[in-house]
Order: structure tokens, then C-alpha cells, then sequence
């Protein structure tokens, strides 16, 4: 018998019963917090606490324009401090990491050569901290990972020594596996070689104290929506000098100081790179999830984290058949982000039953990280568990028990890829009862495939041609 696990903090909609194939509702079970987390329960009542003072910010003179613009840059302070900003450091609310590293990424300056400055990164990195580099104006070196934790140090510390880089952008931890390299290392590796150090903190952030000033790592980006408040913000937040005179991100108001017909004085950073109205209830609730995570006792969010890590694997673990992805097979104190193959079947059925039979959310596809999912062996991809602060072990068990029913007897209802997505044959499922909803489940989902999420297998094991053998495949 399971054993629930209280969660850490109150999260929206842990209650939430969703339709089941078979005509019953459960509980929903969110295992896809590496994705977006479920807002917490603090950051819903700060927004509908600040609602009724919102108005126009910064130019405004009403007094609610003035409590708006309090608000908003008491946020940026929170933000800035829940990373550990040191004096010198700027924060730049952004919609979310992607936007984040872009923004960076016009910031990186030309070497003392007058070349633009280089960016080395490793090709375990999500999307987001890949192409903005190699599309910058000193492109990107991208080194392949190594199997071990040391090798691929040595890798980066060799790549540095052969040619001048201005940036380390590496993942705080991987979206695919949760690992990561120690960041101890890699910033005294970058820093000795002259480069400065970028950790893309999607997944490090949500799931880990973090601290610019106690690493040394100059530069962190995070998400809003996936550190519990997915109310459309983001961060930046690091030395001031790059951000202070870099390529202002947006052209428009409030990025300048003066502006002439022919030329424009533009504002120093954060203004610099927030044109146009910033998103001041975003803000606020990134600030209320910062503080509800900084208010946690020492160690709390690691030890429920390696609770249903722990509970997780192992039951995958002792699952016929099914593969756990790694890395590197020596890294150390992984978040909870785990991805595994049910080898022989395809990881959108997969996926789909979860969903369709049990009730349980996850991902599947390429996770935005194509390179490392097809130097693993995976590109027609896997499957991915995340929990978050208000997962609980039951969750973790009932994943675990579905997976071993699915192993021993198959799918029990009937499945076709409609559009490149697995979905239920006549899903009966409805949409809940909100306004604007109509349809089936199965009718998003299609709509999804229909707009080509890269992110699914690679190219070959898909298209209409494609679809029978992946019929075929998860039928074996
Ligand atoms: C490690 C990592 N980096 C960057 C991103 C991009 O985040 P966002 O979609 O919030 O910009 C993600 C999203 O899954 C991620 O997991």
C-alpha cells in the first residue's frame, strides 16, 4: 500500500479530478513540472491580492500607478535576491528563460581581438540555451558531453584553452536527466580562461537554493511558470556592465533616455532591455513564489525532492523493460527530472495512456534537446517524470503501477496517431466545463500535433508515411 507523502507547499489545482477513458474521474496527477508547475497556493492569493492596485506603471501619476510601480520594482528586488544578486547585478524581468538567454545573447561583447565574443556551450543544453548563441555574432562552440562528469570538464577546460571564449552557457540542471555538472567547476574552468559563465536555471531554480554571489557564476536565467507563478514572467539576472551597454533587446518606450528623429540615447540596463509596458503582475507573482520557496527550512525542498527521486527510479526501475536516460553516469544530486524509454514502445503511446487510462500527466517527444537525445540513442524519443513541491509519493506510485500494468498487459483502450499524436480512438472524454471549451481532449491534442512541435521523435519516425510503423512499433 502507497504511502502519501505530504507536499511541501500548497500548489492550485492538486485536487483537480480529470476524465478517464473508462467513463471515471481520479485525481490528476502532474508529473510534468519540468514543463510548467502548477501555480502555488501564495502566488494565487498575491495576485488576487494586487489585482484591485493594478494600473499603468512607471509614467503613471495616478496613486495606483504609483503603488503598481512600487510593487513592480520591490519584485525585481525579490527576484534578484532569491538568486542571490550581488550589488552589482542587474535584474531583468523577461517573459521567461528562452526570452532571457536571447536577451543575453546580444549582450555578449567583442573580445579584446575586436572579433564578437565566442560562446562555448554542451550539447546536453535545451534549445533555449543553444540557439541564441549559435545565431549570435560570435556563434557558439558546442562541446559534445562526455560519459563522465571529468571528462566532459576536461572537454570544456581544453576547448577554452584552444580558443578565446566571452561565455560558458551551461545548464543548471538538465531537462532531460535533472543532472548537471558541478558549477563549482565549471566556473573556476571558464573564469581561468577568461570567460564568464551563464547557468540557464530553468530546472536548477524551481528545484534548488540557488546563489550568483555564494557560485560565482555571473548570469542565471529562470522561468516564472515553471518556479510556480505561470503568470507570464521571467528573469535575467547578473553583472551589470554586459546588460548596461549590450543590444537594447526591444526598441520602444521606456528603453530610452532620449529620443530624436535620427538618433536615440537609449537607458542603462534593466530599463534598456524592458520596452514596452513590463508585465507587473508576472512580477509580483515570481516574487510571491520566490518568497514562499526562500521561506522553506534548510534543506526541505532538496530532501522532498530526493524522497520521490529515490521512489520514482527505483520503481522504474523494477519495471520490465524500461530505461532510465542518463548523461553522465557519475553526476551527482540530480533534480527530480527523470526520463526513461519503455524500450520497444513508443513513447507517445506511452504518454497517451498515462494520460487516457490512469490519469497521470507527463511528457513525451525530444524535450527540446534534440543533440542530446540522439547522441543517448533516443531520437525517436522518451518519456519524462517531473515532480515538484506538491507532488506526492502516491503520484510517484500510481506512475509506477501504470507503467507495470501497461508492461504486463498493454493499453486497454485503442489508440491511432491522428496529426503525429497518439490519441484515443472516439475519446469520450470531455473538456471540462469552462467557457470557450468544446470538443474532446483528443481534438487538442491533434491540434497540437497539427502545428509541428518539433519536439516529438525526429523527423524520421515521423510524417504520414510514418505514422503505420509507429502504429506498428507500439503494437510489438
Ligand atoms: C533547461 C531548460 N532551459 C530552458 C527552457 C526554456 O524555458 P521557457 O520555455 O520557460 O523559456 C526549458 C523549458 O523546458 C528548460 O527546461
Amino acid at each position: 500500500m502507497s504511502r502519501p507523502a505530504a507536499p511541501c507547499l500548497p500548489v492550485v489545482g492538486s485536487d483537480t479530478r480529470v476524465p478517464l477513458v473508462d467513463g471515471r474521474t481520479v485525481t490528476y496527477a502532474n508529473l510534468d513540472c519540468a514543463a510548467s508547475a502548477p501555480a502555488l497556493r501564495a502566488v494565487a492569493d498575491r495576485v488576487a491580492e494586487v489585482l484591485p492596485l493594478y494600473a499603468s506603471v512607471h509614467r503613471g501619476a495616478g496613486y495606483l500607478s504609483q503603488v503598481s510601480t512600487a510593487l513592480y520594482e520591490a519584485s525585481r528586488r525579490t527576484i534578484g535576491g532569491f538568486v542571490g544578486a550581488r550589488e552589482e547585478d542587474v535584474t531583468i524581468i523577461t517573459r521567461n528563460t528562452t526570452d532571457s538567454l536571447n536577451l543575453l545573447a546580444g549582450c555578449v561583447p567583442t573580445g579584446p581581438d575586436g572579433e564578437p565574443g565566442r560562446v562555448l556551450v554542451l550539447d546536453v543544453e535545451h534549445h533555449a540555451n543553444l540557439l541564441p548563441w549559435q545565431r549570435s555574432d560570435g556563434g557558439a562552440t558546442v562541446v559534445v558531453g562526455r560519459e563522465s562528469v571529468a571528462a566532459t570538464l576536461d572537454a570544456l577546460r581544453t576547448e577554452l584553452a584552444a580558443a578565446p571564449h566571452a561565455l560558458v552557457a551551461i545548464t543548471g540542471a538538465s531537462n532531460v536527466t535533472g543532472e548537471s555538472l558541478p558549477l563549482a567547476d565549471v566556473v573556476r574552468i571558464a573564469h581561468d580562461a577568461g570567460a564568464r559563465v551563464a547557468v540557464d536555471g530553468a530546472q536548477l531554480v524551481p528545484h534548488r537554493p540557488f546563489s550568483l554571489a555564494a557560485t560565482g557564476v555571473d548570469y542565471v536565467s529562470f522561468s516564472g511558470h515553471k518556479t510556480y507563478a505561470p503568470f507570464g514572467a521571467g528573469a535575467l539576472v547578473g553583472r551589470r556592465d554586459w546588460l548596461d551597454v549590450g543590444r537594447p533587446y526591444l526598441a520602444g518606450g521606456g528603453a530610452v533616455r532620449q529620443v530624436g528623429i535620427d538618433d536615440v540615447a537609449w537607458a542603462p540596463a534593466p530599463a534598456r532591455h524592458e520596452a514596452g509596458s513590463p508585465n507587473v503582475v508576472g512580477a509580483v507573482a515570481l516574487a510571491a513564489a520566490c518568497d514562499a520557496l526562500a521561506a522553506l527550512p534548510d534543506g526541505a525542498l532538496e530532501r522532498h525532492e530526493a524522497v520521490l527521486r529515490e521512489r520514482l527510479v527505483t520503481g522504474l526501475e523494477g519495471v520490465p523493460g524500461v530505461e532510465i536516460v542518463r548523461a553522465w553516469a557519475d553526476s551527482v544530486d540530480p533534480v527530480a527530472v527523470v526520463t526513461f524509454s519503455v524500450v520497444g514502445h513508443d513513447p507517445g503511446l506511452v504518454a497517451a495512456y498515462l494520460s487516457a487510462e490512469h490519469g497521470i500527466g507527463v511528457r513525451d517527444g525530444r524535450f527540446c534537446a534534440h543533440p542530446l537525445l540522439a547522441r543517448l540513442g533516443y531520437d525517436a524519443g522518451a518519456v519524462r517524470a517531473s515532480v515538484g513541491v506538491g507532488t506526492t509519493l502516491d503520484e510517484v506510485d500510481r506512475l509506477v503501477g501504470a507503467l507495470a500494468a501497461y508492461v504486463a498487459h498493454g493499453p486497454t483502450a485503442r489508440y491511432e496517431v491522428v496529426d503525429g499524436c497518439w490519441s484515443v480512438v472516439d475519446d469520450p472524454r470531455p473538456l471540462p466545463d469552462v467557457t470557450g471549451l468544446t470538443g474532446l481532449v483528443g481534438t487538442a491534442a491533434a491540434a497540437l500535433g497539427a502545428a509541428g512541435s518539433a519536439c516529438g521523435p525526429a523527423p524520421a519516425a515521423t510524417g504520414p508515411a510514418q505514422h503505420a510503423d509507429a502504429v506498428e512499433l507500439a503494437r510489438v
